[in-house]
């Protein structure tokens, strides 16, 4: 469904900042990833590298990303369209930048069904109410002409979802879909997403800074610092076996652990620009297990069987 192999990108406008570094990623056809790490971590880069998102003239890219079966950085632009408007598609953390707001919700909803499946507009139009029915919106016949404006954040986000979904994409990529609802909208918008994933079989690479919801949501879990992937597992290893020195600061710095609600807690220090990264590990000055050589060598990735670990200080078995 989605392979990301060896992923750089680098931006090279005013200033040179290798923001994606070496990232490589799996994902099976129904299963969901989540990806967790602090803010500038390359989170949101590397999803919209996936979508080829990212602005052309300042933007380079290294490695390969192959999706719903497409080499997605060789893709020519007509190529591209298709693919974001049918098999793939991206909820954003702000509705409002998705949301365009002079269209109707059922107008947005309607032109993206008509893409994919060349009905009149009338058609359209049951094909929009039937979205925002499954994705819980209530009075849906009647929300279906509301604009963006006239709709609360939470119904705003549904309609959001309605709009990544009424594709029926193959793979949906979530960036923070819920960091800005208060805590019931959040859950259950948690809820639906998961119930949309087993109704009609997407994967989904969903990030979060919530530890507690990427317990309940995902299947596999890789966790990021400073552009690059430094482990990756299951779910249950992930946050119950976490062997990275910095999964382990994340997870035990939380007070809760991996408890519903617990935020991902600040451990000591910063990360670094991604600009001017310091030599060897990057995580090293902030790291508790250093050593002098982690200052000095970069550690490659280590592991199998789908654990994956970027630490040479830490004993695999
Ligand atoms: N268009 C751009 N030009 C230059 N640098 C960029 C651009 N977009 C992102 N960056 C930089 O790339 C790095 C990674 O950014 P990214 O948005 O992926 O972080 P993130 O992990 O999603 O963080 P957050 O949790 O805050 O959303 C950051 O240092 C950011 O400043
Ligand atoms: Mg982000």
């Amino acid at each position: 469904m989605l392979s990301i192999e060896s992923l750089d990108v680098t931006f090279t406008g005013e200033r040179f900042v290798p923001a994606v570094r070496a990232v490589s990623l799996t994902l099976a056809p129904g299963r969901v990833l989540c990806i967790i790490g602090e803010s500038g971590s390359g989170k949101s880069v590397t999803l919209q590298a996936v979508m080829r998102l990212l602005p052309p003239g300042g933007t380079r890219y290294g490695g390969r990303i192959m999706a719903c079966g497409q080499d997605v950085l060789a893709l020519r632009p007509a190529a591209l369209r298709a693919l974001r408007g049918q098999k793939v598609s991206m909820i954003f953390q702000e509705p409002m930048s998705a949301l365009d707001p002079v269209y109707s919700i059922g107008e947005m909803i309607g032109e993206v069904v008509r893409m994919r499946q060349g009905i009149g507009r009338a058609a359209a139009r049951a094909r929009a109410i039937e979205a925002l029915e499954l994705v819980q919106v209530p009075d849906a016949a009647r929300r279906v002409d509301a604009y963006p404006h006239e709709l609360s954040g939470g119904l705003r986000q549904r309609a959001m979802i309605a709009l990544a979904i009424a594709s029926r994409p193959e793979l949906l990529l979530a960036d923070e879909p819920t960091t800005a609802l208060d805590a019931t909208v959040q859950i259950q918008v948690l809820l639906l997403l998961r119930r949309l994933r087993a109704e009609l079989g997407m994967a989904m690479v969903f990030v979060t800074h919530d530890l507690g919801v990427a317990a309940e949501i995902a299947d596999e879990v890789a966790v990021m610092y400073a552009g690059q992937v430094v482990e990756s597992g299951s779910v249950g290893d992930i946050l119950r076996a976490p062997l990275h020195p910095y999964t382990r600061a994340l997870i035990s710095s939380s007070v809760q652990g991996a408890a519903a609600g617990a935020r991902l807690a600040t451990i000591s220090g910063a990360p670094p620009d991604p600009a001017r990264l310091p030599p060897g590990c990057a995580f090293a000055p902030r790291c508790v297990a250093a050593v002098a050589a982690c200052a000095v060598k970069a550690p490659s990735e280590r592991g199998g069987n789908g654990r994956m670990i970027r630490c040479d200080q830490v004993e695999l078995n």
